[in-house]
């Protein structure tokens, strides 16, 4: 174990900060639901062990069982079981378990419970409720994070922090209202200024005075798009304060064990980018629907947001939830069909994950979550379908020990930033309906994956220069300097292509007075004159066969060289997509200008990276289904090849000495098998 005072953040490499040797494999333990039957608490480790865990995480919803009346804590139970874990070679994320709270507290403390943006105060019940700025809730959960740090901070079987759980929502009570008045006049100093920057002079909403304001609602103020966003950057600077304030409790007994909170799929309450100089790993919890559609496709889309997670901190992270098996909460929870499960935790994996765990070790009897598939179901038994095939990833994973620590080094990125987002989904524009901002992103990643690269995220506040091409799709707002940024990119000879519906409105949703795209127009050659939403069902077309629809912009050359050009309606002949050669090192700005089908970007963005120093990660040529990352140490690369298809597929290497070091079957890459190549660096 790290020395207690040894900084996390001194570091310095890429490798987790985990006193783990090798990749993890466990999940969510919560064995406060099997108290009163000891023998199933012995079971569990017989069985863990037998699965090939290493770690599980624990006491995420123990509150009641921990502090059962107030300021009496309760802890035996958990210290047993964390020494008995730690016997048998199982190590743990200890939670705090501030994601729900005991019932003594809401009835005592009014205030710790949330009000629903209807001005409604809840009453108790449910989880991930609770007001993150009262200060009784606060004073609450630093208490039990004293109880819990004291005890474990020093155990050499803590080896992470799990702060809360899946974080999200709003508050409106009184003193989140006093919180968000605060936040606002630090942001905006007067009155004035904040009447200015939200525009409210529109409809005669304009504030006398920092008190008057209140929080958007349906009963109240839902117009000032200004409003709406700086109330979503509250909740996630709000919900940040409340990570610091527990997290602070906890590092303040032993700052060698890393901080986490696990984040969600496509959660849009929080900006996750904030979070990462809070928490010292990223981790998430990854629920596929599996076999609705294409495996391949839902395979992309997950993917997407597992390279999502490892570029907030552009470090491995930890897939800290999975199912072994299916859900009860989708609408229909699918099983994952035979050999679904290795391929889904071994993609994890393949895109930066140093562990694949569960929710939840053994299935519950009653309550909510009693059809949640576990590890271990109803039967109790460890011959059952989902348990093999679970032990078997924790035996790929235990064959793996080189890959932690590993990382991903991408030379493309997509901007996707969250204060972007919330912009656009709040404006009413040319096409507010199926105007997917998520949707252009996903077609740029497809396209990426589908020419064989690995792919990073990055927001506004990130830099750029690290990368050869970036993307930037319905980038819509500018802030934070976006677009010098650009202008330096391109200037440096990379390529930037930027998406229709950019460079619109500033940080305060206030549409840019000139030329847009905004400060851009000389980097790019073009100017947007008109904005074109389309009907449902209607197409333009331009040369080689590329459609779009939904919605186009008519363009003034301003120098670029049209590459497609409209061929229906009025503005047929001007252009859709161009390039621009700008500075001395004739960088690339390329702009497209409508919503094209996938196949455009397929085959736009294969030209394009053609074209640069950008080459696919293996020559070899294979079916769309089977995806390949990569992830490297000093010396060697790993090369994961991936099969989304119920086929199996040919692998021909005669790529030197590539070698084979992980294989789910013979005679190729088997359906929903895996591959891994290493490369020598
Ligand atoms: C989330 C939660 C878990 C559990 C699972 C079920 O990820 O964090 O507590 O409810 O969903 O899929
Ligand atoms: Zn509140």
């Amino acid at each position: 174990m790290m020395g207690a005072n040894e900084s996390i953040k001194d570091r310095g490499d890429n490798r987790l900060m985990l006193n783990i040797e090798g990749l993890i494999h466990g999940g969510d333990y919560n064995p406060e639901q099997w108290l009163e039957r000891p023998e199933i608490l012995i079971k569990d480790i017989e069985l863990m062990k037998k699965a090939k865990v290493n770690v599980v995480t624990l006491g995420v919803f123990s509150w009641s069982m921990l502090e059962p009346t107030e300021g009496v804590y309760t802890f035996d139970w958990m210290e047993e079981i964390v020494g008995r874990l730690y016997d048998n070679g199982i190590k743990v994320f200890m939670a705090t378990p501030s994601g729900a709270r005991p019932k003594w507290m809401a009835d005592r403390y009014e205030e710790v419970l949330r009000v629903d943006e209807q001005r409604v105060r809840q009453l108790f019940g449910g989880r991930h409720n609770h007001c993150y700025t009262s200060p009784v809730y606060r004073e609450k959960a630093k208490a039990i994070n004293h109880e819990i740090a004291r005890r474990f901070s020093g155990h050499p079987g803590v080896v992470g922090w799990h702060i809360s759980n899946e974080l999200g929502g709003d508050c409106h009570c009184p003193l989140c209202q006093e919180a968000f008045r605060n936040w606002l006049k630090v942001r905006y100093k007067t009155i004035d200024e904040l009447n200015r920057r939200w525009y409210t002079t529109f409809w005669s909403h304009t504030y006398q005075s920092f008190d008057q304001i209140e929080s958007p609602s349906p009963i109240g103020e839902s117009a000032l798009h200004a409003l709406t966003l700086d109330w979503q950057r509250f909740v996630t600077d709000q919900t940040i304060d409340f990570v610091k304030h527990e997290a602070s409790v906890l590092r303040g007994y032993n700052n060698a064990i890393p901080v986490t909170t696990n984040f969600m799929y496509y959660f849009n309450g929080l900006d996750y980018f904030k979070f990462k100089d809070v928490v010292d790993f990223i981790s998430w919890d990854s629920y596929p629907t599996w076999h609705k559609k294409d495996d391949h496709i839902i395979g992309l889309d997950n993917g997407m947001w597992h390279d999502m997670m490892r570029s907030i901190k552009n470090m491995p992270f930890i897939l800290m939830e999975s199912t072994p098996s299916y859900t009860n909460w989708q609408g229909v929870s699918k099983p994952k069909k035979p050999g679904m499960h290795q391929l889904a935790s071994l993609q994890a994996i393949a895109h930066g994950s140093d562990a694949v765990m569960y929710f939840q070790w053994r299935q519950s009897r009653g309550a909510s979550e009693k059809f949640h598939g576990a590890v271990v179901q109803h039967d109790g038994r460890d011959d059952t379908r989902y348990f093999k095939e679970v032990s078997e990833v924790g035996q790929n994973l235990a064959d793996l020990p080189m890959l932690q620590g590993t990382h991903t080094e991408a030379k493309v990125a997509i901007i996707y930033d969250w204060e972007n987002k919330w912009a656009i989904e709040a404006s009413q524009g040319p096409r507010n309906k199926g105007f997917s901002y998520i949707e252009a992103i996903q077609k740029s990643y497809n396209a990426l994956k589908k020419y064989g690269i690995d792919v990073d995220f990055i927001d506004m506040d990130c830099d750029m220069n690290k990368y050869e091409v970036v993307i930037a799709p319905m980038l819509y707002m500018f802030r934070n300097g976006i677009e010098d940024k650009i202008r330096q990119f391109v200037e440096c000879g990379k390529t930037m292509i930027m998406g229709y519906w950019s460079g619109i409105v500033d940080e305060n949703d206030q549409c840019f007075q000139g030329e847009v795209p905004y400060n851009l127009t000389d980097v790019f050659g073009v100017s947007r004159q008109e904005f074109v939403g389309m009907y449902d069902g209607e197409v333009n077309k331009v040369a080689d066969g590329y459609c779009c629809e939904k919605f186009c912009e008519v363009l003034r050359g301003e120098g670029a060289k049209i590459l497609y050009a409209y061929k229906e309606d009025y503005f047929a002949d001007t252009p859709a997509v161009t390039v621009n050669h700008y500075g001395e090192k004739n960088g690339q700005a390329i702009y497209i200008g409508a919503d094209f089908s996938q196949e455009f970007y397929n085959d736009f963005y294969r030209d394009v990276l053609e074209g640069t120093c950008i080459k696919p990660i293996i020559t070899m040529s294979l079916p769309d289904y089977v995806h390949v990352s990569s992830r490297q140490s000093e010396d060697a690369r790993y090369v994961f090849l991936q099969n989304y298809s119920n086929a199996s597929v040919k692998l021909e290497l005669g790529e030197g000495d590539d070698t084979i070091v992980f294989a789910s079957g013979k005679d190729g890459i088997q359906p929903y098998g895996t591959i891994i190549l290493k490369q020598r660096l």
